[in-house]
């Protein structure tokens, strides 16, 4: 049986933050997150999490994730922290021990650390060029594994070294057990070192296998500096899957995946781009520059304008939605609706080739196929305590600057003139005027300026 382990008691004091280090956000969900998902890719029977500071927050963010939470009440160290959690692990369980602050560990490279620890202990390393505050993996003369040295307990020679830990390590519940009952704190931070337990292995005649990971997948979060680090990392291998799937990317390095992106052929993402959630991009979508969609699918042949913002909605086929658009939860366009600048809609539905060009609000309201509603208009849909419907049916022509006071009907091909305040129901094909009539006066004397004295 396979268990993994999550460190997540520290505070992540060189965060600086009252928000434990391991709730910080990564591409849109808390570090821990990411290696709960990726522990539970390589099929871990159990996962059972380290939580210590601010306990109660961390618990309450991965108790739906279905892990057990083990407390550690004083962080005295990663070795101090596994034992908290190895009681409940079975002693003949292959256990993974992972970071909750080493997020980009892929489940291939997982997967080879599990495979190599069918035949003994195994710690997961890295080659890398700047290894400064990492722990360095120690070789004996043969070149075997024989100690992780701290980055602060390291003398010179052995902060030459660049090879560090990752922090990933294998082994059984029961050797764990053992080893780490006798490792110590005598060392720079009086710490229990988890990697120490490593070096028990070697005094008692166990070798240990040194799995080795490339690129970036060992990076780890300690400060805000190394945050933004591991973000960008993660999202150039979200850019590089979705561009290996077929979307073009206008700027790799200049766009955010929070979610999962499912997309057609030939889609296209401009500059600036956030995509959050679950977003689905038909064929041929094309997002310009600076536009966030979130949660939303987006047909095919659909263009979305720069500086739109789009939630909780449903845009059917060549649509054309923004610049500057918005649309709040609850939208959901037909095929070949046009949306533009300064329009807000809400929970309304727009049918096939309906248009609201420019600034306008629709709120809680259907719009029938092929309606228009002009400029200014506004569905007047709360009444200050409820919330009520606007229910324009198919070729309704609605005039500039009209306000619809909903509870609101128009029958298909009805019209309002423009400037108006429409408060009931309009029949098919009728002409609602809702406004004051216009008079026009003769000889009208304009004011004229009072002499200052
Ligand atoms: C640790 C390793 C180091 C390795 C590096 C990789 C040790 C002693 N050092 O150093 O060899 O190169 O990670 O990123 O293991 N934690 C607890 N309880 C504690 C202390 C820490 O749960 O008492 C958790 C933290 O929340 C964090 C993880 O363990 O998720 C690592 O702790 P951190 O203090 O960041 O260790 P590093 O100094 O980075
Ligand atoms: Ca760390």
């Amino acid at each position: 049986m396979l268990e993994v382990i999550i460190l997540g008691a520290g505070k992540g004091t060189r965060m600086r933050s009252s928000l434990p280090k391991v709730l910080h956000n990564l591409a849109g969900k808390p570090l821990i997150h990411h290696v709960i998902d990726t522990a539970r890719q390589i099929g871990a029977a159990k996962i059972h999490v380290v939580v210590g500071h601010d306990a109660d927050a961390v618990e309450s963010a991965v108790s739906a994730h279905d892990v057990s939470c083990h407390r550690q009440t004083e962080q005295l160290g990663t070795g101090h922290a596994v034992k908290q959690a190895i009681p409940a692990c079975r002693p003949d369980s292959t256990v993974i021990v992972l970071f909750g602050d080493v997020p980009l560990l892929t489940h291939h490279t997982l997967a080879s650390v599990v495979e190599m620890a069918a035949s003994g202990p195994v710690v997961l390393a890295a080659k890398v060029e700047d290894p400064s505050g990492y722990g360095r993996v120690v070789r004996d003369g043969q070149g075997l594994f024989a100690r992780v040295v701290e980055h602060k307990d390291a003398n010179e020679q052995e902060r030459e070294l660049n090879e560090i830990n990752t922090g990933v390590l294998a082994a059984t519940g029961e050797q764990l057990a053992s080893w780490l009952n006798q490792i110590d704190n005598d060392n720079s931070q009086a710490e229990y070192y988890l990697p120490d337990v490593l070096g028990v292995a070697i005094r008692e005649g166990v070798s240990v296998s040194v799995v080795t990971t490339g690129s970036d997948e060992w990076l780890g979060v300690n400060d805000r500096v190394q945050l933004a680090h591991v973000e960008r990392a993660l999202q150039a291998r979200e850019a590089s899957q979705l561009m290996a799937a077929g979307v073009g990317i206008a700027d790799p390095t200049r766009i955010d995946i929070r979610g999962n992106v499912t997309a057609g052929q030939d889609v296209f993402l401009d500059v600036g781009v956030v995509l959050e959630g679950e977003v689905s991009l038909g064929d041929n979508v094309r997002v310009e520059p600076y536009v966030v969609l979130k949660n939303c699918s987006i047909g095919s042949g659909t263009l979305v304008n720069s500086f739109s913002h789009i939630e909780d909605a449903s845009v059917g086929n060549d649509c054309q939605i923004g610049p500057y658009a918005r649309l709040r939860p609850g939208s959901e366009l037909a095929e070949g609706v046009k949306v533009g600048n300064f329009v807000e809609l809400k929970n309304s539905y727009m049918g096939a080739g309906a248009k609201a060009n420019h600034l306008a609000y629709v709120g809680d309201a259907t719009v029938g196929a092929n309606s228009n509603i002009g400029a200014g208009t506004i569905t007047c849909n709360y009444d200050g305590a409820n919330k009520h419907k606007t229910i324009l049916g198919d070729r309704v022509f609605v005039g500039s600057n009209s306000t619809l006071v909903a509870p609101l009907t128009v029958a298909d091909d009805g019209f309002v003139a423009a400037g108006s305040t429409v408060t009931s129901d309009i029949a098919e094909s009728q002409l609602a005027v809702g406004r004051a009539k216009q008079r026009n006066i003769d000889g009208w004397k304009r004011p004229t300026k009072e002499p200052k004295d």
